[in-house]
């Protein structure tokens, strides 16, 4: 074995660990060289379930997992950790929105963030998945002393995905054939699947694509689709978001297939003319363990007018968690350009 990842998972004992927890400890997002370490950690009142998911971990006797071990708070936690993995946090009811989520969740990031700024690795890479994720990993971020920016992202591969599997069943083709998707903006109903740029085999899609089934159908479809989900299973999705976290760890780390991009929730620098300082979800490659924005690729009006109104409410959430962050955004933002590259 090469070397040893250590991975901090916050809400182990919630509903995406269950099938996440499993598919980390058989190495999936790191490959066959890594040795695995969880650091699961859950509330107080949750240890118990934890420790029933424990004994499982070591029942599967899995050959890449060196170690588990159960924390109650984030600072002991995330001691020296990798990479961390964001899941806990309040899920949604049927009747919820997002931003009735923003009254509950956001705090615990604060206390999360400064733990990582403290006590994980330097290098620690950062993955947000409770909601609202995008807004949380801003909090998360900012709380985070000496940790910067690029190292903090948020899960849209789940969208990412999900708009994937549309496009894939209605054009009746594997799903790895299509490349260079998007998912704009927040991951809420919001977001926007862009599907201007798509390639099929290295071909461009938009004549073999019904521009009306897109535009009247598929885009809702994406942007309610954790709902749907919701509404059928009476909680929120659990397989598929931990299949997104494998595809987005796996992607950080290797880095993107050449030609291809995949949607990432990165702190905006104004690229495409979004508002500098949100948790933004851009089309990224990953190189080096790192993910950039790629830029110049042209939208037209409608594209531009779904890119504002999902903008607009990651706006509108900055400015109802303001209270959590620790400077203005504006000050963050000057951080954020001071930060070691
Ligand atoms: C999802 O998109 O399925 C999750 O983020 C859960 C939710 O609240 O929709």
């Amino acid at each position: 074995m090469s070397e040893t990842v250590t991975v901090a998972v916050t809400g182990a004992a919630g509903n995406v660990c269950q099938s996440l927890l499993f598919r980390l400890a058989a190495g999936e997002p790191f490959g066959p060289d890594a040795s695995i370490r969880l650091q699961l950690i859950e509330k107080s009142e949750s240890m118990k379930a934890l420790e029933g998911l424990a004994m499982e971990l070591e029942d599967c006797a899995l050959p890449l997992l060196e170690s588990v071990s159960l924390h109650d708070d984030p600072v002991s936690g995330f001691k020296d950790v990798d990479f961390a993995i964001l899941t806990g946090a309040k899920p949604r009811t049927p009747s919820m929105d997002r931003m009735q989520q923003l009254q509950e969740n956001p705090s615990i990031f604060v206390e999360q963030g400064r733990a990582l700024g403290k006590v994980a690795k330097e290098t620690v890479k950062t993955l947000v998945v409770g909601n609202p994720a995008n807004t949380n990993a801003l909090i998360a971020w900012a709380n985070a002393r000496y940790l910067p920016h690029h190292q903090f992202s948020a899960l849209m591969r789940l969208d990412h995905n999900r708009a994937l599997g549309f496009l894939a069943r209605k054009i009746g083709i594997n799903p790895l054939r299509i490349k260079r998707l998007t998912i704009w903006g927040n991951h809420a109903s919001t977001l926007f699947p862009d599907a201007s740029h798509l390639r099929i085999d290295g071909q461009p899609i938009r004549m073999a694509l019904d521009m009306n089934w897109y535009r009247d159908i598929m885009i809702d479809q994406v942007q309610q689709r954790g709902a749907a989900v919701i509404s059928c299973k009476g909680k929120t999705s659990s397989s598929s978001a931990a299949q997104a976290i494998i595809d987005h760890l796996r992607d950080w780390r290797f880095g993107t297939e050449e030609g291809d991009f995949v949607s990432m929730g990165v702190l905006s620098q104004g690229e495409y003319g979004v508002t500098p300082g949100l948790f933004f979800s851009y089309p990224v490659t990953c190189r080096k363990g790192r993910a950039e924005v790629v830029e110049g690729l042209d939208l037209d009006d409608f594209c531009r007018r779904m890119v504002r109104v999902t903008e607009e409410e990651l706006v509108r959430e900055r400015k109802a968690i303001e209270n959590l962050l620790p400077m203005s955004p504006e000050l963050l933002l000057a951080r954020a350009h001071s930060e070691v590259a």
